[in-house]
């Protein structure tokens, strides 16, 4: 239980609901506050919700920010307001759209809870957490965007597909950006300790390597009026749950590079120790020559959405 702990969660849509709602049914937090521009619909989830934690006796309360001064003093801000992504549209599209909004919620949660560790799950997501981080002013272990705990569980769900067993023992590994250039790892993906590459052939990991890289492109096209949410939110909630609990587990998190693996002023996907100050320590995987080579592929898109962002003079007010 972690009495006084309170969680905002800005966009209280399909990911920031069920975020909610996963947290408040493991009573992660004391309080979860909840804002989003279609205030009414936040102020129905938050009532559902607090009453889903009564019914399993979970001491957590959801209730809603009016504005972002009621935001205040939170321990963790989990930031998905934005536009999912809808089908024939990039993650890229989203780009100005959603680098407006990250914008104009950070500088709030700035303002109204300065100690904060945040969590961006907007998409495009390494340069919303770009963004998020220029814009707050804060540390670089203080602002942390999620997407490599979902890629890596998808991963590991193709491969439980594929293989036909080794359900809840497989480990996968992704690294870099939340794209289409993403670089899921087999060289460090296993199943109760035993190597993929000694479990499947080259084609089939080809193929789940294609499948996760395309993950949630292929729930767009089920879904049709929007994106997943029940992994993604999941994903976020193990963040969260990790700097409120400081458990110093390694997890795949978007950060800011600054100088590790080579790069700096970019954000990419690394394993991350994650406590109570947020990103407490990046590690350093050593990568071959052709995951090197995919690294650096990864770290090039998010580039070119930083530039455009630069190019349209997006940090030019501060
Ligand atoms: P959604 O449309 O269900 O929810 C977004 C919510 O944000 C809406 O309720 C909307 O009213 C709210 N909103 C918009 N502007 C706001 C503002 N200025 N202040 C407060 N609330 C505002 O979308 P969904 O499915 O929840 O996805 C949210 C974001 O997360 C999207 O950008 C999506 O692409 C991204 N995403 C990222 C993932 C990742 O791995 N990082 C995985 C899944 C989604
Ligand atoms: C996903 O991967 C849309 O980024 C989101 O499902």
């Amino acid at each position: 239980m972690n009495q006084g702990k309170r969680v905002g969660i800005i966009g209280a849509g399909n990911v920031g609901a069920t975020v909610a709602y996963s947290l408040a049914m493991l009573g992660s937090c004391h309080e979860i506050i909840l804002r989003d521009n279609k205030l009414d619909v936040a102020k129905g989830k938050a009532l559902d919700m607090s009453q889903a934690a009564s019914a399993v006796r979970s001491h957590t309360v959801v209730r809603v920010a009016e504005t972002m001064e009621d935001l205040l003093d939170c321990d963790v801000v989990v930031i998905t307001a934005g536009s999912p992504r809808l089908p024939g549209m990039s993650r890229d599209d989203l780009l100005m759209i959603n680098a407006n909004i990250t914008k104009d919620v950070i500088k709030g949660v700035a303002k109204y809870s300065p100690n904060a560790i945040v969590v961006m799950v907007s998409n495009p997501l390494d340069a919303m957490t770009y963004v998020a981080l220029k814009e707050s002013g804060f540390d670089r272990s203080r602002v942390l965007g999620m997407a490599g705990i979902l890629d890596s569980s998808r991963m590991a769900a193709f491969i439980q597909e594929k293989l036909g067993y080794g359900g809840g023992q497989i480990r996968a590994s992704v690294m870099g950006g939340h794209g289409d250039d993403m670089v899921p790892l087999p060289r460090y993906s296993t199943v109760a300790g035993v190597p993929l590459t000694d479990l499947l052939s080259e084609k089939e990991i080809a193929e789940i390597v294609e499948r996760t890289k395309h993950g949630g492109a292929e729930i767009v096209a089920h879904l049709k009026t929007g994106s997943a949410y029940y992994a993604p939110a999941k994903s976020t909630a193990i963040m969260v749950e990790a700097i409120l609990k400081d458990t110093k587990q390694i997890h795949p998190c978007a950060v800011y590079l600054d100088g590790e693996y080579g790069y700096e002023d970019v954000v990419s996907g690394v394993p991350v120790m994650i406590g109570a100050n947020g990103a407490e320590k990046i590690i350093e995987v050593t990568l071959n020559d052709a995951e090197k080579a995919m690294f650096k592929n990864s770290c090039n898109s998010v580039q070119q959405l930083i530039n455009t962002l630069n190019k349209n003079k997006f940090f030019e007010d501060k």
